[in-house]
């Protein structure tokens, strides 16, 4: 592919380049895992926003495609790509900010853990690259299973001696923002003005929506909080598979199964990555806002956390110039939220010690 970089010289643009080393007035950020469902429109959401001077774009496959594509929007912030892990420390160095969506992701039939195997690794590198290049940046874990991956970048960091909790954010936002669309949809509100909490972790029971918290004051049915807490858990299920045994017309694609009928809403070819990618954005500008000073950044994060006995939990945090300036307690659950929160715990005590266990081995 065409170095950019080296045909711009050629052309004499030394202004964009320029641009691209001062980058003074902006952020810096780097998004790896950047040719992928969730990065390439992460990657164009990230161009559009008016905060990032500096994006870099680092994949093992594609870069360089997806630059060019994305550096011809004509918007301020200047676009770079890197290919291939001998790019990586390049696409780090002076970052203040770091997406990770690197990885697979789950095909029907698959959990969130059974992509360990392969995402523990990935992460741990690309943690290690983060150590040596940027370790004062704030970093967004996107790569699932979330609930090990976050353990296994702090493991990363705390063995280098440079782990600040901090600064290590997985993102949950996507929770969060299903159980808003989700509950506006029954109460037949703006989806903009619900805001519900939602805490634990970032797969299945873990995924723990507060419905008696929700802004503005809604009271629900039980069958309406069975109905939302189903749905909210199993969002990302609903986008990788959709089973019916019925002939039912869910989406433009249909496979036919022994047993019937199965809907695939994604054929098996990937989870959700358009709202994913809209909720990582929304995600990362609020770091970013907070960044630059901006006061009262509140969002629910995955993060090393004493709210409850467990060393990782998601909770509402705030969010400020050092990343995580404060955590906020859990609030007062109901029965209902309380059992819930003894199965996640449960299952997440279980995903923290896989993630650690990974590290130190
Ligand atoms: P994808 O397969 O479309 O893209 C992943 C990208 O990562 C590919 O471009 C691939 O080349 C790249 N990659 C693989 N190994 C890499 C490495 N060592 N360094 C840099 N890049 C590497 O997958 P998709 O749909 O974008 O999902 C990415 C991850 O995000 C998955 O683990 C998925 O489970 C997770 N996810 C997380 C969500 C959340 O709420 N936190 C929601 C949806 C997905």
């Amino acid at each position: 592919p065409p170095n950019l970089q080296m045909v711009e010289e050629d052309l004499g643009l030394e202004r964009v380049n320029c641009r691209a080393k001062g980058a003074s007035s902006g952020f810096k950020v780097a998004i790896l895992g950047a040719a992928g469902g969730i990065g390439q429109p992460l990657a164009m959401l990230m161009k559009m926003n008016p905060l990032v001077s500096l994006l870099h774009l680092y994949d093992v496959v594609n870069a360089h495609g997806v630059t060019a594509d994305i550096s011809h929007m004509d918007t301020s912030a200047v676009v770079r790509g890197f290919l291939g892990q001998q790019q990586l420390e390049d696409a780090l160095i002076g970052m203040d900010l770091v997406i990770i969506p690197a990885g697979v992701p789950r095909k029907p039939g698959m959990t969130r853990d059974d992509l360990f195997n392969i995402n523990a690794g990935i992460v741990k590198t690309l943690c290690e690259a983060i150590v040596k290049c940027c370790p004062k940046a704030i970093v967004n874990i996107i790569s699932n299973p979330v609930n090990s991956t976050v353990p296994i970048a702090a493991e990363v960091f705390k063995k280098a001696g440079v782990f600040d909790p901090k600064r290590v954010l997985g993102v949950t936002m996507l929770d969060v923002v299903r159980a808003n669309t989700f509950v506006a949809e029954i109460m037949g509100l703006d989806p903009r003005e619900v805001d519900v909490p939602v805490v634990g972790g970032h797969a299945g029971v873990t995924i723990l929506p507060l419905l008696s918290q929700v802004k503005p004051s809604c009271s629900f049915t039980q069958k309406e909080i069975d109905y939302l807490t189903d749905r909210i858990q199993n969002g990302g299920t609903e986008v990788v598979e959709c089973h019916s045994i019925a002939m039912v017309l869910c989406s433009s694609i249909m496979f036919e199964s022994a047993f019937g009928c199965i809907l695939q809403a994604k054929a098996g070819a990937g989870s959700a990555t358009l709202s994913m990618a809209y909720a990582a954005v929304k995600f990362a500008d609020a770091c970013l806002r907070a960044l630059r000073g901006d006061a009262a950044v509140v969002h629910c994060a995955y993060v090393a956390s004493e709210v409850t006995e467990l060393p990782f939990f998601a909770s509402k945090v705030r969010l400020g110039r050092n990343g995580v300036e404060e955590i906020y307690p859990l609030g007062p659950l109901n029965e209902y939220e309380r059992a819930g929160l003894e199965k996640a715990k449960k299952e997440l005590a279980g995903s923290i010690q896989k993630g650690v266990s990974f590290v130190k081995k």
